[in-house]
């Protein structure tokens, strides 16, 4: 990819896109449940610009949304209304009534409380809302705190008993249709051993749900699949797709999958621009255009991103930082680079995904511009945000 041709026509801090690396990972995965009916529904909140869902719409793909808002993207960007799901501990009233009417495939409910609301509404409707119950098995996920969800310290999803309550309440609701059944435990997963636990639980659940006569459709997984970012195990997608066949044996139910990362997070990357390098006493830092409100990941999990440089040289260790003022705001510690100079790139890498979604106007730094790559040709897919458009909300009331 020519780095220096981009950032020249496009500027930095950006975010670049391979869709065909989109596309291969997404047929990768499907192929996997081939044998069955299955549907991926990607995870909205991973990355949400609208020409990435148009792309990942166009492939077949679905949505796993977690807000109204992210619903709405994915309809515009040409979704099929029966291929959207919509998770999330805290929908609002106004959120659920939206998706009612919006027809979407199931709402994800989350807690008994939460289903009286939808049943609620959907009555003044008149309406029988399509659900689905999120099941917290109490798995451990193994992955970083904050991005495990399926334990019952979590505040995802609901227990096995609660889940069985809200099923047989569903069932007996003439505003309720309860279709599916759904469990996430975490994110960034490497051992897909935990997974494949979860379904099994989640799996007993349905055949008990089935020998009640409550007719469940579709087996929602989650998502979770890891990627690789410095030396991680990648899961085998073989015995990932085996391992949740085998915990569905002998029931018929269309397989959801709801991936974010596997499809877009080594489908991306930030260019950045060097802006200075100075050290304070014996530390090295190279000061960069790019800060923690493009790609929030190092400051908030102290997640690692290769970065690369675009020149050689000998390589010493520096921290890789931006220009917000926080002492958190670095992209990258203890990282080897050459000798850099004001307007030499750095290359951060596997990007792609919760990097311009998690972005911000922190600082008032308007977010990066966007940039897709299909075929060998790139395109704009997201303005680079000017200080009008952060204003816009405000200007009026002073
Ligand atoms: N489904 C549900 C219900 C989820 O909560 C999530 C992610 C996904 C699917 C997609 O998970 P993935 O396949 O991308 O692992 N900001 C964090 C990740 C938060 C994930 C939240 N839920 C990060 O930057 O690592």
């Amino acid at each position: 990819m020519d780095y220096l041709a981009l950032a020249k026509k496009y500027q930095t801090p950006l975010y670049v896109y391979d869709f065909d690396h989109i596309t291969a990972q997404y047929e990768r995965l499907k192929k996997e449940f081939n044998a069955r009916k299955s549907l991926i529904c990607y995870a909205v909140k991973a990355n949400s610009n609208l020409s990435l869902l148009k792309h990942i719409a166009t492939l077949g793909g679905g949505f796993d949304c977690v807000s109204i808002g992210e619903v709405k993207r994915a309809l515009l960007a040409g979704a099929s209304s029966y291929k959207i799901i919509y998770s999330g501990v805290g929908k609002s009233d106004e959120e659920i009534k939206e998706a009612l009417n919006l027809d979407i495939l199931m709402i994800n409910l989350e807690s008994f409380a939460e289903m009286q609301r939808v049943e609620l509404i959907a009555k003044e409707l008149g309406k029988k809302a399509r659900i689905s119950v999120r099941v917290n098995p109490n798995v451990d996920p193994k992955t970083h705190p904050y991005i495990s969800t399926g334990l019952h310290e979590n505040k995802f999803g609901v227990s096995i008993n609660e889940a069985r309550k809200i099923y047989l309440h569903a069932h007996r609701s003439d505003n309720l249709d309860p279709v599916g059944i759904h469990c996430h435990i975490g994110s960034q997963l490497s051992d897909i051993s935990p997974v494949i636990e979860a379904a099994n639980i989640t799996s007993d659940l349905l055949r008990e749900l089935r020998a009640a006569d409550i007719n469940i459709k579709f087996f929602d997984i989650g998502g979770g699949i890891g990627i690789r970012y410095s030396d991680e195990n990648e899961p085998n997608l073989y015995e990932y797709a085996q391992g949740i066949l085998a915990a569905l044996k002998g029931q018929d139910a269309t397989i959801v999958c709801e991936p974010g990362r596997f499809i877009v997070g080594n489908s991306g990357e930030l260019i950045t621009q060097v802006l200075y390098e100075k050290t304070n006493g014996d530390k090295r830092f190279v000061i960069v255009d790019a800060a923690m409100n493009d790609l929030l990941r190092p400051s908030l999990y102290e997640a690692y991103h290769e970065i690369i440089a675009l020149k050689d040289g000998d390589k010493t260790n520096c921290d890789v930082v931006g220009p917000i003022c926080e002492s958190g705001d670095f992209l990258g510690k203890n990282i080897k680079l050459p000798k850099l100079e004001h307007g030499d790139m750095l290359i951060i890498k596997s990007a792609g995904a919760y990097g311009y979604s998690m972005s911000s106007n922190y600082n008032t730094r308007g977010r990066a511009a966007q940039v897709a790559i299909e075929g060998g040709k790139d395109r704009l897919i997201g303005k680079r945000e000017s200080f009008e458009d952060m204003i816009q909300n405000e200007r009026e009331f002073i």
